[in-house]
């Protein structure tokens, strides 16, 4: 059994549009050990939740996987047949959606889902599926005695815990969670976290978990992936990239990162947004916005490379990261980019 469970070569998601094919993610490579948790941040627009998607298949039906190929557990993904398809999700792989608020059918008892998730997947009798579903709530911190409640009756962060309770239904190798937490105070949210990272060490789980909030990553996940204008720009242990970030962008999304007990402290804001992706888009993707930014920068487009031992990124001077990191801090820093010059006219 390889130590590899997800692994993703030169992934291109194409969607098309009116106004011509959008490249949502090109050509993300990734690795994730089996048991392994990984952040994916970036800004909107980057593509998470497409990569999300596409790892499961369950691309709207404009968007195609374009290009490259994800093995899960030895298994090509992209050549599997619909049936095929069905058997993975959910036993091998599930996904709390970004939507998950609204993701539980409204006029089935939240129980009753569960329930039929495990009787028509699993051919569990009846019985034994309800006590197991009340095994799952409780496991979620939710009281059994819910599980005839309809989703209507449930708060939001009850909601979000029951469509965890779900994804966990067919005990998934896999789960990828998008945004689980971002409707949620910081309590329940704290709770979600808390019981995925023990789902993580009891069930063995492997867990992508996508969200815009460096900090919810540096509490939950052991790797960390950063996206821009959907390619993947560095990727590393997620304490060694937030303490010593190589890509400037990822600098930047830290040193945006409010830190309220630091008197004096300023925090960054990177000019500009990210780049249409319906462009044909030559050499870094980040340059508009790059106060380090050289004239190669615009033409040649930089490969991931390994700037310290399981740390990677994508950015021709790994070399300098050192000083660009001290530079960052400094919000003035960030009007030196092209972007920011135009901010300043
Ligand atoms: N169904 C679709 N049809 C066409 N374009 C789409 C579709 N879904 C997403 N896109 C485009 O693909 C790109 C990536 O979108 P995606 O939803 O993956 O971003 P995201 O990183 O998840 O953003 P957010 O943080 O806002 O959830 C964006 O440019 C978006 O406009
Ligand atoms: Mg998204």
């Amino acid at each position: 059994m390889s130590d590899i469970l997800l692994d993703i070569q030169e992934l291109s998601v194409t969607y098309d549009t009116v106004r011509g094919p959008v490249q949502a993610v090109s050509e993300l490579s990734l690795q994730l050990p089996r048991g392994a948790s990984i952040g994916i941040v970036g800004e909107s627009g980057c593509g998470k939740t497409t990569l999300a998607k596409a790892l499961i298949r369950l691309l709207p039906a404009n968007g195609k996987i374009s290009g490259g190929s994800i093995r899960f557990d030895g298994v090509n993904i992209a050549r599997l047949s619909p049936a095929e398809l069905r058997d993975m999700r959910w036993r091998e792989i599930a996904m709390v959606p970004q939507s998950a608020m609204n993701s539980l059918n409204p006029v089935y008892q939240v129980g009753a889902q569960l329930v039929e998730t495990m009787v028509v997947r699993q051919r569990m009798a009846k019985s034994a599926a309800w006590e197991r579903a009340g095994e799952l709530f409780k496991m979620v911190g939710i009281d059994p005695g819910r599980l005839h409640d309809y989703p209507h009756q449930f708060s939001g962060g009850m909601k979000q815990r029951a469509t965890i309770a779900l994804a966990m239904t067919l005990s998934p190798k896999l789960i990828i969670a998008d945004e689980p937490t971002t409707a949620l105070d910081v309590l329940v949210e704290a709770r979600i976290l808390n019981l995925l990272r023990d789902l993580k060490q009891t069930h063995g789980l492997t867990l992508i978990y996508i969200t815009h909030d460096l900090s919810v990553v540096a509490r939950t996940c052991d790797l960390m992936g950063v996206m821009y204008a959907g390619k993947l720009v560095e990727f590393g242990p997620t304490e060694q990239v937030i303490r010593r970030p190589l890509h400037p962008y990822t600098m930047g999304l830290i040193a945006a990162v409010p830190k309220g007990s630091i008197r004096g402290w300023e925090p960054v804001t990177i000019p500009g947004s990210p780049p249409e992706l319906i462009h044909k888009l030559e050499g870094c993707r980040f340059v508009q916005r790059c106060p380090f930014a050289t004239a190669r920068c615009a033409v040649d487009t930089p490969a991931l490379a390994e700037g310290a031992p399981g740390h990677w990124a994508a950015c021709h001077y790994l070399d300098q990261a050192e000083q660009m990191r001290e530079d960052a801090r400094i919000p003035l820093t960030w009007a030196r980019s092209r972007a920011g010059a135009l901010e300043a006219i």
